[in-house]
């Protein structure tokens, strides 16, 4: 969908959008079109429940065409989260109209209406993004109809200037999503790690590291996962260096498992087809790659992430076996579907080890205990820094993605000895989150650092205002935050 800014005039052609607060009041584009046709408009409210509550809507059609009309509600609440929920409604409204265009008149001129006018085109711009491409035989009427969305409002230019930012945060949304998505026939370590070079021409380093090199490096944890996949691992390292020379870059580490059956302690079949989107994390830590160097990020970033699959096999690991991670901490496998922490744990060493960060975040869709303990709205995460903790919470809060503290500690932490080798890959069912926390924090020197469990947000099973059902790409926009407040503003 094309988005365009102009001056607040009268729109030429297609739909228009006009706003009303909550209570009635008519904005003077929505009083001006209910002067032009006889009342037309106040009488269409009257006789709804519409009453300017913020995101409710109401489509009135006048001779001269589609009026939305949309709630603003409080006026003194519209920040930017409402804006993007706005977008996204807009969006949602008019997307199977039959309206190929419309403009959202926003005549409110105070001097937030730039950067609320580029935050209601993100919100639009989140909501419209689709994964059709497997379907070969969708009825013209479940297609789109809108193309163009125009904003009117003053000082357009700014708002055209403000909107380029965050229009590269959308593409690296999409992004993510898309990598999501992609079935596991296609989408493997190999095609991942070719979608990872493409990101090259935006000017990231990329470097793949293949079987050969991490046995090299001694990945035994990273390595033992993917011994039952017919497939190669990969280890992707993103470099984006838009901050000065001699800064210390941040590091961001994923859980790239493009299948997982569970390997030897398979998973029962029923919704087994989830764990396609078991590369969440890998795929979140690219698409905020692309959207850093899309919008010129002043900060060193590395992305790396750990791409694997996860199969049963005569080949793959049994419970029992103890596998050397590139630490040399020895592993002792309990059960083969607690996988994830074995790739972090080779991806988390190998980050610190060669790169040195002021920082590591890493991302996975780790526990079925996270997705039991804060459901599917908010990303529990585990940190060993208050301070970075902090910001986290901040940034996800900023943009709307909620972020909960979960607790570490020795008492969790011991609960991950083995009887054989340093550590095991499972513990006890309780609190199976948080000591998949514990297991990875052995493989963290003293480095502030977060884990982030997304295995519930990874996913909606509904429609958001800003996510359509599908890959979310939650932890983009919030960690695309952290690094402009936390980072390149330090
Ligand atoms: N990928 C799963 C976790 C998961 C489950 C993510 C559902 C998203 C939705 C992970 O590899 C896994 O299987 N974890 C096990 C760990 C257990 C064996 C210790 C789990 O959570 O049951
Ligand atoms: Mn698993
Ligand atoms: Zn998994």
């Amino acid at each position: 969908m094309k988005i365009a800014f102009a001056k607040v005039g009268r729109p030429k052609k297609g739909a228009v959008v006009a706003s009303v607060l909550e209570g009635g009041k008519m904005s003077p584009t929505a009083a001006a079109l209910d002067k032009e046709n006889d009342g037309l408009i106040g009488k269409a409210v009257a006789a709804s429940r519409f009453t300017g509550k913020a995101h409710q809507s109401l489509t009135v059609f006048t001779p001269g065409g589609r009026v939305l009309l949309y709630g603003l509600g409080d006026p003194a609440k519209l920040d930017p989260q409402w804006a993007e929920a706005a977008g996204g409604g807009i969006y949602a409204a008019l997307a199977q109209s039959g309206e190929k265009e419309a403009t959202v008149v926003m005549d409110r001129d105070d001097a937030g209406c730039a950067e609320r006018a580029a935050h209601v085109a993100l919100g639009a711009a989140l909501r419209a993004y689709r994964f059709d491409k497997y379907r070969t035989t969708m009825k013209e009427d479940d297609k789109p109809s809108l193309e163009k969305l125009t904003f009117m409002v003053k000082d357009h230019a700014e708002a055209t200037k403000l909107y380029d930012v965050e229009a590269a945060i959308a593409e690296g949304v999409a992004f993510t999503r898309d990598l999501v998505s992609e079935p596991p026939n296609v989408l493997y370590p190999e095609s991942f790690a070719e979608h990872c070079v493409a990101l090259k021409k935006l000017g990231v380093d990329v470097d793949v590291l293949g079987e050969k090199e991490m046995t090299k490096l001694g990945m035994g944890a990273l390595l033992g996962v993917g011994q039952g996949s017919r497939r190669e691992s990969k280890l992707v390292v993103m470099r984006w260096n838009g901050g000065a020379k001699g800064d210390k870059p941040v590091a961001f580490v994923g859980k790239g498992v493009c299948f997982d059956t569970g390997g030897i302690s398979i998973k029962p079949a029923g919704g087994m087809e989830d764990m396609k989107f078991d590369m969440g994390g890998a795929g979140v830590v690219s698409g905020l790659m692309r959207a850093l160097a899309g919008r010129k990020a002043k900060a060193n970033v590395i992305g790396v992430i750990g791409l694997v699959e996860n199969m049963p096999d005569g080949n793959a690991l049994r419970p029992s076996d103890v596998v050397t991670s590139m630490s040399g901490q020895t592993i002792e496998i309990i059960n083969t579907d607690a996988e994830g922490r074995l790739v972090l744990a080779d991806a988390l060493w190998y980050t610190q080890d060669k790169f040195k960060p002021a920082f590591m975040i890493d991302l996975a869709t780790l526990t079925g205990a996270m997705m039991v303990s804060l459901g599917e709205e908010t990303c529990g995460y585990f940190a060993n820094d208050d301070k970075l903790s902090g910001a986290l919470k901040a940034a996800g809060d900023a943009v709307g993605e909620a972020m909960w503290r979960m607790p570490l500690g020795d008492a969790y932490n011991k609960q991950m000895d083995s009887d054989i080798a340093d550590v095991k890959n499972a513990g006890p069912r309780w609190g199976g989150a948080i000591t998949a926390a514990c297991f990875l924090e052995r493989f963290v020197n003293k480095m502030p650092w977060i884990h982030m469990d997304i295995a519930g947000v990874t996913w909606s099973r509904k429609d958001r205002s800003t996510t359509p059902k599908g890959a979310s790409g939650f932890g983009v926009r919030a960690l695309d935050r952290l690094v402009r407040d936390y980072v390149e503003k330090a």
